[in-house]
């Protein structure tokens, strides 16, 4: 396992209201545009301390929350007994989690940009998938780099919408959509957040 990069932020991560409210936001994205039900079975990818996860909780079966930081999963697990669904904590890299067609969707908040080959991330997430799966992820539009104090661990500097949709599609997604789910306010700039949404592809 690689060097925990959330190690020091893990332990004040949830004291930060913009955090805080950035993740209801995109929770709040995430329930207007798809239909969750008390049957559904979602993964989180990198779920970190649960922020989004816990706003979903009272719609689905389960949440299984990925994430390779033991610290951010440990406060998760002292989180787990608040929510209102089953969940079960995973340690790993996205990229080395196998459970094929296991999952009715994929959500995830501000982890993709942590994620070098975004290709290859949407061609797992398709496979991690049920033939009618969906994908809800939210993170930053194109940046300049000032959103993160230090950028260890980034690899994007937000994302452009147009590649995104390509990339997704590549990887045989269809009904690929964008909103704006959000937008956090730091000194003297402002950030969107963009949802995406899209379903599995069965063509
Ligand atoms: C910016 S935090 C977001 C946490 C949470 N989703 C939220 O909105 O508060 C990014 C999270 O993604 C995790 N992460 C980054 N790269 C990952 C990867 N390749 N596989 C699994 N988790 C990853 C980090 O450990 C961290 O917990």
């Amino acid at each position: 396992m690689q060097q925990d990069l959330f190690a020091n932020k893990s332990k004040v991560w949830d004291k930060g209201s913009k955090r805080v409210k950035n993740a209801k936001a995109i929770a709040d994205a995430i329930l207007k545009n798809i239909n969750l039900s008390r049957q559904m079975q979602l993964l989180d990818f990198g779920a970190g301390t649960g922020l989004l996860s816990y706003h979903l909780a009272p719609y689905v079966a389960k949440i299984v929350a990925l994430d390779n930081s033991p610290s951010m999963l440990e406060k998760f697990r002292e989180k787990a007994p608040e929510f209102t669904c089953e969940t079960e904590i995973v340690l790993s890299d996205i990229a080395d989690y196998r459970c094929d067609g296991c999952y009715d969707g994929i959500v995830s908040s501000m982890t993709m940009h942590h994620v070098e080959d975004i290709s290859a991330l949407f061609r797992q997430m398709r496979a991690l998938l049920k033939p009618d799966g969906f994908i809800a992820l939210a993170d930053l539009d194109t940046e300049d780099g000032s959103f993160h104090s230090d950028n260890t661990g980034v690899y994007h500097f937000g994302f452009d919408r147009e590649e995104l949709r390509k990339a997704a599609k590549a990887a045989g997604f269809e009904k690929i959509a964008f909103e704006t789910a959000s937008t956090i306010a730091k000194e003297d700039r402002n950030y969107s957040v963009f949802l995406l949404t899209a379903i599995v592809s069965n063509i």
